[in-house]
């Protein structure tokens, strides 16, 4: 797929990072950043900022120390060494003017630098005034994290403040969903083969179902996890982007902005959660975590079922749940379909002779497998589901941070979530927000809340098995 070439920006000359002493620095961009270097994508400046008093050298152990406990540690110090070579560093406070006049020097000669905003959302516009006050919005673009807000009105203020110091164009809302390569696959596999058109439809799909099944749990991140909870941190972004994949209408064209169109128009046609359409659940030991409130009613665990309300996807229910420390770590989508309208043979009416469904597991060991039935041997007209299913893991993916990173600096806007998509998503959920019932306890390593199987009943939610491999 192309980016439109309206879009097509020119490529960033610098990358500014905020928070690079941080957390998410540490864990995902230092090794994004590496991986980069290792195939010769990232030839750029790469400025840190953070309100550390560290130098330069602090900043370069730093990195060598993410990368080396990251997958694959270091396997090519040449790159580590140009990844190093590339770094400076501004240490200052976000609300002081200076560290703006320091980033100013430290970018050189850089004349469209993009800078990367990884730290709370609450200090977005704090870092926003500074680079304004100091032109640094000249010519430059803004990538900024996941939440984008915590509801529909923080989620327009967000975008409000963004904007005032960028043009639409140059804001890079990064959805790390977005960058998986198996993410990606569903858009290529829903329209690159036309045997799926046909069906894909009300006519055809009983339901839909996906999960982002967790068995960690909140791993330190109580205190932000508490800000948010499952449906805020992987919801009503994640999954929903998966759903908007799933049920959008062919783009009108070649090209990534159709795409988010399309996108759009499933955000817009989902039809707002209802308190009865949603089940809560938070497991036991959760309000011992550090940052968690001995009463909390964070939800760790998150069930509903929602509905388009389109042409193609009137009346079918697409059933969503995640949850942490549940009984495996999975992401999976199953696309069930209708029965034959007739049952001609002896299983037909067994409870388990479901109908047949595709199944994209997502992670981990990816997969698209589609399932039919097959006649057992013998006189009786009896079979079972057997899946068809396609290797879908490649060598050498790109990571997601590795592709959305290099996608943001070469002005490649395809991969990023719209504001308009934003809001309408908060939309659909906005309801639920806060009136809802408590949440329900359930065990560390069971499938969450019982009461989330009334939910999807007469039919059942089908557990992903994690350790299931990949077909060879
Ligand atoms: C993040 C959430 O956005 O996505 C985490 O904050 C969650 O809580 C993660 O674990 C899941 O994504 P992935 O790619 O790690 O499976």
């Amino acid at each position: 797929m192309i980016p439109d070439s309206d879009d097509q920006q020119a490529a960033a000359d610098a990358l500014v990072f905020f928070g690079a002493t941080g957390d998410l620095a540490h864990k995902m961009i230092f090794p994004a950043l590496y991986r980069m270097a290792k195939r010769g994508t990232l030839k750029v400046p790469v400025v840190g900022v953070a309100a550390s008093k560290w130098d330069l050298t602090q900043l370069r152990d730093y990195a060598r120390d993410a990368i080396s406990k990251a997958d694959g540690g270091v396997d090519d110090p040449d790159a580590l060494d140009r990844l190093l070579s590339l770094l400076a560093y501004v240490a200052g406070d976000y609300g002081d003017p200076d560290t703006f006049s320091a980033l100013r020097h430290a970018l050189g000669d850089a004349k469209r630098p993009a800078h990367y905003l990884a730290v709370p959302p609450g200090l977005f516009p704090t870092v926003v005034e500074g680079l304004v006050g100091a032109g640094l919005n000249q010519d430059a673009r803004v990538i900024i994290e996941k939440p984008f807000g915590r509801d529909l009105a923080s989620a327009k203020e967000l975008n409000r403040v963004v904007r005032s110091g960028f043009e639409d164009h140059a804001i890079f809302r990064i959805d790390h969903y977005l960058g998986k390569e198996e993410i990606m696959n569903l858009l290529y596999f829903r329209f690159a083969n036309s045997f799926l058109e046909p069906i894909w439809n009300r006519n055809y799909v009983a339901s839909v179902q996906i999960t982002l099944a967790e068995q960690f749990g909140v791993q330190g991140r109580g205190a932000f996890y508490e800000t948010a909870g499952c449906l805020r941190d992987v919801v009503e972004n994640h999954l929903f982007q998966v759903v908007a994949l799933l049920a959008m209408e062919p783009p009108a064209y070649q090209g990534m902005a159709a795409v988010s169109s399309e996108k759009f128009n499933v955000f817009k046609a989902m039809r707002p959660l209802a308190a009865d359409d949603i089940v809560r659940g938070q497991f036991v030991g959760y309000r011992d975590e550090v940052g968690v409130a001995k009463d909390s009613d964070v939800e760790t665990f998150y069930a509903s079922r929602m509905f388009i309300d389109s042409w193609r996807w009137a009346g079918v229910p697409w059933y969503l749940r995640s949850g942490k420390a549940l009984a495996g770590t999975a992401a999976e989508v199953v696309v069930e379909f209708k029965p034959p309208p007739q049952s001609l043979f002896d299983d037909a009416v067994q409870e388990d002779a479901r109908g047949n469904y595709l199944r994209f597991r997502l992670s981990p060991n990816p997969v698209i497998a589609l399932a039919a039935r097959v006649k057992r041997a013998g006189e009786e007209y009896v079979g079972d589901q057997h899946e068809l299913a396609l290797l879908n893991a490649q060598p050498n993916e790109e990571q997601p941070y590795e592709r959305l990173l290099g996608d943001a600096l070469a002005g490649e806007g395809g991969l990023f979530t719209r504001e308009d998509s934003v809001e309408a998503a908060w939309t659909v959920v906005e309801p639920v927000l806060d009136n809802h019932d408590r949440a329900h306890s359930y065990p560390s390593g069971s499938w969450g809340p019982e009461e989330a199987d009334a939910l999807i009943a007469p039919a059942h939610w089908h557990n992903p098995m994690p350790d299931q491999p990949s077909p060879v």
